[in-house]
């Protein structure tokens, strides 16, 4: 058995706290590579500067350099470009798709055996691109946005409610775009639906700044958009896998026929274990959220057929 090995590519703002918070809570050894010669290298060494007042035991090496990637367990792609001014949806998706080809490329090669977890944008297309890509089974290739739409929407329901936000279990399905699907009836508090607590109107003023949440911080950010939620969603994911918790967590997977959608990604409540995907729970939706759903997939369709993979 050796230490688990997390590779986080991209060291921006998502990939550097991503392996910050990895090595904190010292879930594994981590590689943090960028095509930015010095970046990943410098962001590590502070890191590594950190241990010693931190205490963390874990490891993190920085470089541009694939091998140095070589068997990892979970390679977490955070890679990419933002979308600048003037710059449609369909040049960042073709840009990206670009990157994404090339990195999947090279840790395909290096650890064949590792789980793919994406967080470049758009998400949903990204990941399906990188499970053609790499040629792996859909189970191993899955991708972070559910976790974070359902914590934004758990941390709004929570500021309503005026309780912990660890309270708050929500549900965000779909994908990770304008049409995303809150659940108010399995956001729970305590046990206690949201529709029990909060009046229809609450809950749609907070459905819709959960769609919108992305677009809110980038607002406040000016340059750059989030990254500490971001980075603390992918983290759970990760240790579900590595600890083997089985941990159900909304997460972009390959729908085969669940809720009624099937050859996409899209954002659905999984099991995420050892192997990757262990199972994806179908949750009983009215037909509005139903119908909602098979919308947020078709589009993500759309995006991929423009890739013509
Ligand atoms: P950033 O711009 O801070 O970092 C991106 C990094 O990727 C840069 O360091 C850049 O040098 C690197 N990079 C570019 N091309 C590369 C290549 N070929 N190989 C290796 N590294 C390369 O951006 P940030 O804020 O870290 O966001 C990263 C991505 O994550 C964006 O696409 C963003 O939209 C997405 N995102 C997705 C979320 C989700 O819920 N799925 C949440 C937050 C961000
Ligand atoms: C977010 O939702 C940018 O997708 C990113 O914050």
């Amino acid at each position: 058995m050796h230490d688990p090995k997390v590779t986080v590519v991209g060291a921006g703002f998502v990939g550097a706290t991503t392996a910050q918070r990895l090595v904190e809570k010292e879930l594994a050894d981590v590689v943090l590579i960028d095509i930015v010669d010095g970046l990943p290298q410098g962001k590590a060494l502070d890191m590594m500067q950190s241990a010693p007042v931190e205490g963390f035991g874990a490891a993190i090496l920085g470089t541009n350099d694939y091998a140095d990637t070589k068997d990892s367990d979970v390679v977490v792609i955070t890679a990419g470009l933002a979308r600048k001014p003037g710059m449609s949806r369909d040049d960042l998706l073709f840009k990206n798709a670009e990157i994404v080809s090339g990195i999947v490329e090279q840790c395909v090669r290096y650890s064949p055996d590792a789980i793919l977890i994406l967080v470049t944008n758009p998400l949903d297309v990204m990941t399906y691109l990188t499970w053609k890509k790499s040629g792996f089974k859909p189970e191993r290739v899955f991708g972070m946005a559910g976790e974070l739409d359902s914590a934004r929407y758990a941390y709004f329901g929570s500021h309503e409610l005026q309780c912990v936000p660890r309270d708050v279990e929500a549900v965000v399905l779909g994908g990770h775009g304008d049409q995303m699907v809150p659940v108010p009836q399995w956001t729970k508090v305590k046990g206690r639906p949201i529709t029990e607590l909060l009046s229809a109107a609450k809950i749609e003023e907070i459905n819709q700044r959960t769609r919108d949440g992305g677009a809110e911080i980038v607002k406040l950010l000016k340059t750059g958009s989030a990254f500490y939620a971001p980075s603390s969603s992918v983290v759970r994911m990760v240790r579900s896998v590595l600890k083997n918790h089985h941990e159900v967590i909304p997460s972009c997977v390959y729908l085969t026929g669940q809720y009624g959608i099937r050859d996409v990604y899209c954002g659905v409540p999984a099991k995420l274990g050892r192997f990757g995907v262990m199972e994806i729970i179908e949750v009983e939706l009215n037909e509005e959220q139903k119908r909602a759903l098979q919308i947020s997939a078709e589009q993500v369709r759309e995006n991929c057929a423009k890739l013509k993979l």
